[in-house]
């Protein structure tokens, strides 16, 4: 048998996010296109006779059941027993915290090494309906790829691949997502952005018309009590980028280039900043 197995684990953008309303479980109703990149945490799944063991490289990451990655190993082995347990080594490079799906897609590496490792023949499908206990992103992050989300963001269209272009900057501040979601105003949107644009855009290729579509509203809880994510979005235009946005719930930017010299030339300007982490990232 296999005892060790080694798994990127992608980190998402949201080149769109819209929210349609409030739900009655307390969640909101999302329409948000998600976007694999290439800055990723790499997970190693080593098999154990039993328990759960999470360790890391990075020591700010917590290693207990508040684990997301450790959440997904605990419900997917209670409901195989006899398996035995996983070590859970995290590799982390995705900035925890920062609005692009680190956790969850720790958590959705685990849940597809695991049923590799294991041999539980899970399709697809049943490992998205685990990951959706775990997290609203945990489904996207098992799909991959790009998609359009509705729903908690379990309700994925994929969409055709495209390659583009990034750089990401994050503040060195962290945000709750449930706060931020908890102090969303819909009467507080002045920007929206035009997902059938967007997608129309997507099939065409037209790089005028999606970065024309693109926006978050959750900008206007987070970048209002920030002012730093409004200064970089305005920076990243500056060197360069077609468009520059928020992802998720923040705090993190990404600008959107041309190509990979334009972005690599983009991130020169953040080099000298020690507050902030650059990071130059293309499509997964
Ligand atoms: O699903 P997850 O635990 O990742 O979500 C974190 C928080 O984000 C939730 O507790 C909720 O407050 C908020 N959220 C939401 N609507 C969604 C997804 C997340 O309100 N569709």
């Amino acid at each position: 048998m296999t005892d060790q197995l080694i798994l990127d684990a992608p980190a998402k953008i949201n080149l769109t996010l819209d929210i349609k309303g409030k739900r009655s479980d307390g969640y909101h109703e999302l329409e948000t296109v998600m976007h694999q990149i290439t800055l990723a945490d790499r997970i190693t799944l080593t098999a154990l006779q039993q328990g759960i063991e999470i360790s890391s490289n990075d020591p700010e990451l917590p290693v207990g059941e508040a684990n997301l990655a450790h959440r997904a190993a605990s419900i997917l082995l209670m409901r195989n027993p006899g398996r035995g347990g996983v070590s859970i080594h995290i590799d982390k490079t995705i900035p925890i915290g920062a609005g692009l799906a680190g956790g969850s897609t720790d958590a959705a590496a685990v849940l597809r090494g695991l049923n590799v490792l294991y041999k539980l023949n899970l399709s697809m499908r049943e490992l998205m309906s685990i990951g959706l206990e775990i997290g609203s992103d945990v489904p996207f992050c098992i799909q991959g790829g790009t998609a359009l989300a509705r729903g908690r963001g379990e309700q994925l269209q994929p969409l055709p691949h495209m390659k583009l272009f990034f750089l990401l900057v994050k503040p060195n501040f962290s945000v709750s997502t449930a706060e931020v979601f908890g102090q969303f105003d819909s009467s507080k949107v002045t920007n929206s952005p035009d997902t059938r644009a967007f997608l129309e855009g997507w099939h065409h290729c037209d790089m005028i018309s999606i970065c024309h579509a693109m926006e978050n509203v959750l900008e206007t809880v987070t970048a209002a009590r920030y002012q730093e994510i409004e200064q970089i979005k305005t920076r990243l235009v500056k060197r360069g980028a077609l468009k520059a946005l928020m992802s998720g719930s923040g705090p993190t930017v990404f600008g959107l280039f041309r190509d990979e010299a334009s972005a690599q030339q983009a991130g020169y300007d953040f080099s000298t900043d020690n507050n902030k982490a650059v990071f130059l990232a293309t499509s997964y």
